[in-house]
């Protein structure tokens, strides 16, 4: 089984893409062939900043490593490093109807956050459909707002199949329903363009500061809540302990739940959660040569896989003459 998904390096990864997406990678290395992968031409349609985006580039894959992500046990490589995802890309745009890309409502949700309309944003459903089909992906861990871009992926996949010829393998999402869309700090989805994060890796005093400024009605503390409706509360419940969490819950169902206290303790949890990962991302950064490394050679090994599917789609099109 092959399993695949990719991130972008638009921003500083936050704990929503660690657990819709990161940790159920890693969790997965060994249940088949992990395929993971940083799309920088992806995050072209948003960041426009070449230095920014040579950054986030070297971060993200960073952040990956730090988290767990073994290279010797997966294929991990940077996007733009294997540029045959481009070809598939036109190819697939020939076959794609327009309605089902025009469906697509992160377009629309993108452009509503004022990201700049481009083809490019416009057709990223298909850059994503290029780079799932190309590596004959089975499974695609991804958290829930991109269960549509799968099923475009899908559609483009089935409707190839009966056009050419059996080609591609039909990939299916991953997605963990008893994980909701980690909230951000303003109980929006947390997301980089929405600037509501929290950032896997902050400093301490920043760090601080974000979890202080995690958005809670106004009820004192003696007032019964409910935690399921609280912002804070559903952070929270991901890095709590068992048993404290049902404390915790027994104060916002019987009195007594303290939010500020409430996110003092968040703030320790979350240190402690990536404390060891911190220290590794600090040595990888120091050494980014041996990051590159790591992604050239993963990329070479993309490469070898693309090429053979390549071939095929090229023969299949009529493309080889
Ligand atoms: P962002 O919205 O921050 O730009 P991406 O679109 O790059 O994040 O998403 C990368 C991965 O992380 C995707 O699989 C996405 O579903 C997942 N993800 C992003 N935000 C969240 C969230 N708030 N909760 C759960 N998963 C998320
Ligand atoms: N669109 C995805 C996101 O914003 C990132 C992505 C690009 C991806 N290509 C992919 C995810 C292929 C899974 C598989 O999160």
């Amino acid at each position: 089984m092959r399993i695949l998904s990719g991130i972008q390096p638009s921003g500083q990864l936050h704990i929503g893409n660690y657990f819709g997406m990161m940790r159920p990678m890693i969790s997965n290395m060994d249940r088949g062939e992990l395929y993971a992968f940083i799309v920088n031409y992806h995050a072209l349609t948003s960041v426009q900043n070449p230095a920014n985006l040579t950054r986030d580039t070297l971060g993200a894959a960073a952040d990956f490593l730090a988290l767990g992500l073994d290279p010797e046990r997966s294929v991990f490589w940077v996007q733009g490093d294997v540029p045959e995802v481009t070809e598939l890309t036109w190819i697939l745009s020939t076959v794609a109807p327009m309605g089902l890309i025009e469906r697509c409502h992160s377009y629309k949700d993108k452009i509503a956050k004022g990201i700049t309309a481009s083809h490019g944003l416009f057709s990223y459903p298909v850059l994503m459909a290029a780079d799932i089909l190309l590596y004959q992906t089975d499974k695609v861990p991804v958290g829930k707002d991109q269960k549509q871009h799968i099923e475009v992926a899908r559609d483009i996949a089935i409707k190839f199949n009966g056009m050419y010829g059996e080609t591609f393998v039909v990939p299916e999402p991953m997605i963990d329903d008893n994980l909701a869309t980690v909230p951000g700090l303003d109980g929006q989805k947390m997301s980089k363009s929405y600037g509501n994060t929290i950032a896997i890796f902050l400093e301490a005093k920043e760090l601080k500061k974000r979890v202080m400024a995690i958005v809670t009605d106004c009820a004192p503390v003696e007032a019964v809540k409910n935690p399921d409706t609280c912002n804070l509360y559903n952070i929270y419940k991901l890095f709590a302990p068992v048993d404290r969490l049902k404390d915790v819950r027994d104060l916002y169902l019987n009195g007594g739940a303290a939010y500020g206290r409430i996110k003092l303790e968040l703030v320790d949890l979350l240190w402690e959660y990536f404390r060891s990962a911190r220290e590794t991302r600090e040595k990888l950064l120091a050494e980014p040569g041996q990051v590159r490394e790591i992604l050239k050679s993963g990329a070479a090994k993309a490469r070898e896989k693309a090429a053979v599917t390549l071939a095929v789609v090229r023969e299949r099109v009529g493309l080889r003459y």
